[in-house]
């Protein structure tokens, strides 16, 4: 995790304290800067969100024409000042984003040749050891490289060295670092993203290429002579992202969900999908984290649905660890917002190392999981900066829903009608959850008696039971009010004995062939005197006595869309709660956007 940023340009602070802000999603436990200043390194650094940097950068003047920054989430070390990077040795700064697995004994041998450390972070071995090695006479380029010789784990960093006029270093193994030559100056950041208007081309370095940047150009360290670097386009570049009338990122995503549902069912992106072979596969496997799992839960009983094939679904931290078995003719399917997850990333070389076919789903292009994947479609959900996913979310099922009817389509497993059917659903999205999100005072309602409580039990049954699970998730997240979901049927084998009139149950009960049974789950919850609420239609409404902020209620939904649309009302209880009880939405507590680390 953490975002690293490096600039050389006429004044670099500025495009480093920019570019920390969009990278803040990465982490925002503490952030700091190393500007290199009339010949001294200048370190000031700050615990708690950027604003507390800016605060304390405007009480002192620093100019400098070469600058790193870094926005932390916290690995080893508490979220103090201390720990917060850049870390400094003598003439040496550093900005690291990963994990030095093997910092212990590199602590352990530098202290014993003198070094004295002040962190508790594995980064700061990363300094001194430089530093040890410009003792002895190395120059940069060569301390550099000896340094990362010793180095076990991931790293990008970024490397300012007192007396190099004005030179930055820039290097990575495993984590991700990307490179841009502008107009008036070269960058350095842990994404696309982090970078500013002046960043139109970029390079995706290769792990351990050493890269000097200075004013005037970027170069790669001798040994890597023979690699050529390659500019791309950055789509990310310049584009200016606000909250517009919401008062939050979060909330302006969820309302976003109508536009990107009506641009995607307008879009025929068949052709792209069909590049897949789905009629000679034998199994697919899906593997994500978090919301992404949960994704990949609905699309799973979509494709065994509607093309009748084998799927599995694994948390991509689990994956590789399992001695998964991989079999002839299966399709292993990525999906990842941000396309830097680590395990997730992991998960998917592992795959590729097995020979199986890979895909990926992601929602930044040209990030790390999109390059590496054999096939990649992206969700088209724009840049999601809520820490809590949504709108990503909803488009990554759209994108499911869409290869699932090519599935079917390749296999003939449905009939044709009852496909046109399918597509026709699809295009009813955005309308319905135009609709829902109308009747948002109501779901305001419901959120306002649900967040007196301190723990919630959700339910679902069907696919409906990972919309219950992301509702959880949601509500955890931002609001920090305990919640776990089930499929209701499971309620009976052990959860039940929760149940009391301090433990509230949600249920999404809209009407499918899972309604008569939902309904005996609800009465079992009625009978412990727990306070029910649900998320259902009017079908269900006359089997329940529950009063107005006790029922949300969805229009009538064809069934194959059921898990779009019924996350809106999961996603609106979150914000609502999180609202009501005052908690910071966009940047909740423990949490950063990207999950870079293992
Ligand atoms: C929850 C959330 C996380 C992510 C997870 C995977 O709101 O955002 O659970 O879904 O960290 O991230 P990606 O999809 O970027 O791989």
């Amino acid at each position: 995790m953490c975002g690293i940023i490096g600039a050389v340009t006429e004044s670099a602070i500025e495009p480093v304290l920019e570019g920390l802000g969009r990278l803040e999603y990465r982490g925002y436990d503490s952030s700091g800067i190393s500007i290199l200043s009339n010949n001294k390194i200048q370190t000031i650094k700050a615990q708690g969100k950027l604003n507390n940097l800016k605060e304390r950068l405007s009480m002192q003047s620093l100019e400098g024409k070469c600058c790193i920054g870094h926005t932390r989430w916290a690995t080893h070390g508490r979220a103090n000042v201390t720990n917060a990077h850049p870390h400094q040795c003598g003439q040496v700064s550093v900005v690291h984003n990963g994990i030095i697995e093997n910092y212990l004994q590199l602590k352990q041998q530098l202290m014993q040749w003198g070094h004295h450390f002040d962190s508790s972070t594995d980064s700061e071995v990363v300094p001194h050891l430089i530093n040890h090695y410009l003792a002895q006479q190395m120059s940069p380029e060569e301390a550099i490289e000896k340094t990362i010789t010793q180095l076990k784990g991931s790293y990008a960093l970024g490397i300012l060295i007192n007396g190099t006029s004005n030179n930055l270093y820039a290097i990575k193994q495993g984590s991700p670092l990307v490179i841009s030559q502008g107009n008036n100056g070269a960058y350095m950041a842990s994404d696309a993203m982090g970078l500013g208007a002046d960043s139109s081309k970029i390079y995706y370095p290769k792990d351990n290429q050493l890269i000097t940047l200075n004013n005037h150009e970027i170069k790669l360290c001798s040994r890597s002579l023979n690699t050529k670097i390659h500019y791309v386009n950055n789509k990310h570049c310049s584009k200016v992202i606000s909250k517009g009338e919401h008062s939050s990122f979060m909330e302006k995503e969820i309302f976003e969900q109508v536009d990107l549902l009506k641009k995607l069912s307008v879009n025929n992106y068949y052709d792209k999908y069909s590049a897949i072979n789905f009629k000679d596969l034998n199994k697919i496997t899906i593997i994500a984290c978090g919301t992404s799992y949960y994704a990949a839960s609905v699309a799973k009983t979509w494709f065994e649905k509607y093309a009748n094939i084998l799927v599995e679904i694994d948390i991509a931290s689990e994956y590789r660890y399992r001695s998964p078995i991989i079999i002839d003719n299966e399709l292993t399917i990525f999906v990842s917002q941000s396309g830097e997850t680590a395990d997730t990333l992991a998960a998917l070389r592992y795959a590729k190392s097995k020979s199986a076919q890979t895909l990926a789903l992601v929602n930044v292009a040209n990030s790390t999981i999109a390059r590496e994947a054999k096939f990649t479609f992206e969700i088209y959900a724009g840049p999601e900066i809520g820490v809590a996913s949504t709108k990503a979310f909803t488009c990554q099922l759209a994108i499911f829903y869409k290869i699932a009817m090519e599935a079917a389509k390749q296999r003939s497993f449905i009939e044709p009608s009852e496909l046109k059917e399918l597509a026709l659903n699809f295009m009813q999205l955005p309308y319905i959850i135009e609709k829902i999100l109308q009747n948002r005072t109501d779901m305001k309602m419901m959120a306002k008696k649900l967040s007196n409580y301190s723990n919630i039990l959700f339910l679902g049954r069907g696919a409906l039971t990972a919309i219950a699970q992301e509702g959880a998730l949601k509500l955890k997240e931002i609001s920090y009010i305990h919640a776990e979901a089930y499929a209701a049927g499971e309620l009976k084998h052990g959860p039940i004995a929760l149940l009391d009139e301090k433990m509230p149950v949600v249920v999404i009960a809209p009407k499918n062939n899972l309604t008569d049974k939902l309904l005996s789950n609800i009465q079992e919850v009625q009978a412990r005197n727990a306070p029910l609420f649900i998320i259902g239609d009017s079908s269900i409404r006359e089997y329940v006595n529950l009063q107005e902020d006790e029922f949300f209620e969805l229009p009538l939904i064809p069934e194959s869309i059921l898990p779009i649309i019924s996350v809106i009302p999961m996603q609106l209880l979150a914000l609502y709660s999180a609202k009501i009880l005052g908690k910071n939405i966009d940047q909740p507590r423990n949490l950063a956007k990207s999950v870079t680390v293992e």
